[in-house]
């Protein structure tokens, strides 16, 4: 048998009984041993037909195994020369790996004290409403009688109840307080969800291109991702059920997808939910984008409507105020929600009790909308600007995509290597082609952030980055 020496086939053991097929049992371990460098880029792995022999499984069954690691670009069919690791791994594999040098994690990690012109994730640094957060802060941290003594692990009463009533005006959410559990953010949302809808060994779909950190998050956790396609419709649910049959859970950001900023179409949003329905599997709406419209209405949240009951929304106050204040929020159906509040009882913390107030009062007393009325205009102002300005510097395919503008780069030109030379210049734009899962069908480009950009330094800083292409 032909393949890697470092990969011991005679350790791959299969269990016939448990929850997991064979086809997805052989995969798992393609990939892990890829991820743990067992299986290097450009190594052969065995034969179908060797395989099945060595495993006493149909050859079809090593065959199905292999092409789904094709289809999310880990492995390569190489016709006489067999099947091999793809020379490019996607990210959330190498990251794994022992050459973990690579560009993820490390490059959604690097967080300049002050935002980068073009950075994403970040709010705009300028606008950012200091002196009332200051005073909110400052109230609760003088007057609170929460100065000692844990708080409670669902998040405070008083927050769960002012986003109750602030997803019910802004994303049509009908919940109650006790169906919401307050969380550091998306990412702390995200970890209580996936232990509390027990999705370890399962397949969960994820939007391709998409966060990143979704993909590399799930893989974490000992969930594996199945890449499906988005559209100008959003994500394509058909390929979903082709690709990933035995989903339990899709990972979606229907309200605004990122990062092409398109919203979940009418027939698309009901496909979703029927097929949740049906499958009894769960969609977890990362909601982080959708108050930030800037053409339009944000369209209502997907756990606003009828099928809800099969929907996790995760809200995060990350990029509408600021990824510090490190608040966010998961809301769930009863059931399900008190299965979130045993978990993050008993596996996380809440956020800090003070800054829960202070952001009770910013929403309960009308700053919250009127900040993001305020920040959806200057982001729309500041988007209109960088397109005219890369017009006018003759980079005319440039278009927008939510609150990025996207730049395309001619196909197989190294975006990571040109973003890590522009932040070296102190601009800080994002490649586009880590958020493909498979770098087979992963598309080159930049994608600039709007938040901060300057209407007076715009012009010099867009000739700075076309410069370097
Ligand atoms: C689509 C999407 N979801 C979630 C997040 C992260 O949210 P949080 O900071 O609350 O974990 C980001 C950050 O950039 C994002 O782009």
């Amino acid at each position: 048998m032909e393949s890697d020496a470092l990969w011991k086939t005679t350790q791959l053991t299969l269990d016939r009984v448990g929850p997991s097929t064979l086809v997805d049992q052989i995969a798992r371990h393609v990939e892990v041993a890829i991820a743990e460098g067992a299986l290097r880029s450009g190594a052969r792995v065995p034969s179908w037909r060797d395989l099945a022999a060595q495993l006493g499984v149909a050859r079809g069954t090593v065959r199905a195994a292999y092409e789904k690691l094709i289809d999310r670009g880990l492995l390569v069919a190489a016709g006489s020369a067999g099947t091999r690791v793809a020379g490019h791994l996607p990210p959330a594999v190498t990251s794994l790996g022992p050459e973990a040098e690579a560009l993820f994690p490390e490059d959604f990690h690097y967080r300049p004290p002050q935002p980068l012109v073009f950075q994403m994730g970040v709010p705009a640094h300028d606008a950012f409403p200091a002196t009332l957060w200051a005073r909110l802060y400052r109230q609760w941290v003088q007057s609170t009688s929460l100065r000692t003594g844990y708080s409670d692990p669902r998040g405070l009463s008083e927050l769960r109840s002012a986003i109750a009533s602030h997803v019910a005006l802004a994303r049509g959410i009908e919940c109650s307080p006790e169906q919401v559990i307050v969380t550091t953010g998306f990412r702390g949302g995200l970890g209580i969800a996936l232990r509390a809808i027990d999705a370890v060994g399962r397949q969960a779909w994820v939007e391709d291109p998409g966060y990143p950190a979704t993909r590399y998050a799930l893989e974490l956790s000992g969930v594996h991702p199945v890449a499906v396609p988005v559209d100008s419709d959003g994500l394509v649910v058909e390929r979903g059920c082709e690709l990933g049959p035995r989903a339990a859970l899709a990972v979606v950001t229907p309200g605004q997808q990122a990062p092409s900023g398109v919203a979940l179409a009418e027939h698309r949003r009901e496909q979703l939910l029927r097929w949740a329905s049906a499958r009894g599997a769960w969609i977890i709406e990362d909601d982080y984008l959708a108050e930030l419209h800037l053409s339009g209405r944000s369209p209502s949240a997907l756990a606003s409507g009828p099928g809800a009951d099969r929907v996790v929304h995760i809200g995060t106050f990350s990029k509408t105020i600021a990824p510090m204040v490190g608040i966010g929020f998961v809301i769930a159906p009863l059931p399900l929600a008190r299965r979130l509040i045993e978990v993050a009882t008993w596996l996380s913390a809440p956020p800090n009790a003070a800054l829960q107030l202070a952001l009770t009062a910013f929403l309960r007393d009308g700053h919250y909308l009127r900040h993001l009325r305020r920040m959806r205009r200057l982001y729309g102002q500041r988007r209109r600007c960088l397109l005219e300005t890369l017009e006018r510097l003759g980079a005319s395919a440039a278009r927008p995509a939510g609150l990025s503008v996207l730049l395309p780069l001619p196909t197989g030109y190294d975006d990571q290597r040109l973003a890590l030379d522009a932040r070296a210049a102190d601009l800080g734009p994002t490649p586009l082609s880590p958020w493909f899962a498979a770098a087979s069908r992963s598309q080159s480009g930049l994608l600039l952030a709007v938040a901060n950009v300057h209407e007076r330094k715009i012009d010099q800083d867009c000739r700075r980055l076309l410069g370097m292409i």
